[in-house]
């Protein structure tokens, strides 16, 4: 038997792509925000552009393509109240927590999934959707280290199985890693820029979880690790098809790996932080989902033949078409 009735914490962009993947697969969804009326629309529709969202906010859009509007069920949560959180999850019966959370957000997924543990829930999905961060305790960015927290501490302690997806960079985010737009067109690559990183349209990976959490058994799902990619290119080649798409012939400035990452690792309370991080992280060779930072081991395989009909975008079609 597999799983039907699901509450997606956050509204936000990953998780309004969960939402309507979940709901195209005909599942049950509930919606948990803060917002009264959180449009799980708003984030992808917000502008025309990734890249120009970018410059406006530091967070790019969606594709519009995938905005199509969405009548969900949704609960207004506050995440201190763990008694009314394990309350709700269980007069709505939900069976899996996915959490989409981010920021401050990523702190309250721990009332989350104790209220989730109390309420019966069997199955907690941690807001992750990037690079592995399996046991990366040291050196990592503090996005990373609250990332790996939740699954290694807090989802372990409770007993509460978990289920990670891993996708790489979201194509939607390649602007940001690389400094664009800029005045000069020109993109900020950490290191030679020859190391390959996976990388997934948002889309892609939401349509990826609502499957194999509606198809699989169960049993398949409990503690389980996903990884997968749409592609999987060098920051060099992205750098290239950019180039092609928009028509623009972008420059490149490298930067050193080390005093990158160092400066990355500074206790500020920077989101650019964590861009830089990822940069460095890329430029030495742990920017796949291949990745396993346990073992050293840069050759696991992806599960992405798991869903012979998944069909990803390739960069070419996933990249913004305009600076
Ligand atoms: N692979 C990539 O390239 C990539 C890129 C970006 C993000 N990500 C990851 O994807 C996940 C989701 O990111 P996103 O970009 O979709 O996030 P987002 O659009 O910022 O939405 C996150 C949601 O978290 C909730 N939230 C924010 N602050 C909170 C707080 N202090 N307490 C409780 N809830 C809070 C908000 O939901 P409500 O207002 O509805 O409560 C918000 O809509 C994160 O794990 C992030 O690291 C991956």
């Amino acid at each position: 038997m597999s799983f039907r009735s699901f509450a997606v914490a956050g509204a936000g962009g990953m998780g309004g792509e969960i939402v309507r993947a979940l709901l195209g697969t005909g599942a049950s969804v509930l919606v948990l925000s803060r917002s009264p009326s959180p449009d799980v629309t708003a984030n992808a529709q917000s502008t025309a552009s990734a890249m120009e969202a970018l410059a406006r906010s530091g967070r790019p859009a969606g594709d519009l393509d995938h905005a199509a509007a969405v009548d969900v069920k949704r609960a207004l949560v506050d995440y201190t109240d763990e008694d009314a959180l394990a309350q709700l999850l269980q007069d709505e019966r939900i069976e899996v927590i996915i959490s989409a959370l981010r920021g401050g957000g990523f702190l309250a997924q721990d009332a989350l999934a104790r209220a989730g543990k109390r309420a019966g829930v069997q199955l907690f999905v941690p807001s992750e959707y990037g690079v592995p961060t399996i046991g990366r305790t040291t050196g990592t960015s503090v996005a990373i280290h609250l990332k790996t927290r939740i699954h290694q501490d807090t989802l372990k302690t409770l007993q509460l199985p978990f289920c990670i997806f891993f996708n790489g960079l979201w194509m939607e985010y390649w602007a940001l890693i690389l400094g664009l737009p800029n005045e000069t067109n020109t993109a900020i690559v950490v290191g030679d820029g020859e190391m390959p990183v996976s990388t997934t349209a948002r889309p892609d990976v939401a349509k990826f979880m609502a499957h194999v959490l509606t198809t699989l058994p169960k049993d398949q799902l409990l503690n389980r690790v996903f990884r997968i990619e749409g592609d999987r290119r060098t920051v060099n080649e992205v750098v290239s098809v950019l180039s092609k798409l928009t028509g623009i012939d972008i420059q490149k400035r490298h930067l050193d790996v080390e005093s990158t990452k160092a400066t990355a690792l500074l206790p500020q309370n920077d989101p650019a932080q964590y861009v830089q991080w990822l940069a460095a992280e890329f430029a030495q060779g742990t920017g796949t989902v291949s990745f396993d930072a346990v073992t050293g081991r840069r050759d696991l395989p992806t599960d992405n033949a798991l869903w012979p009909q998944w069909n990803p975008v390739r960069l070419e079609e996933g990249l913004p078409k305009k600076l």
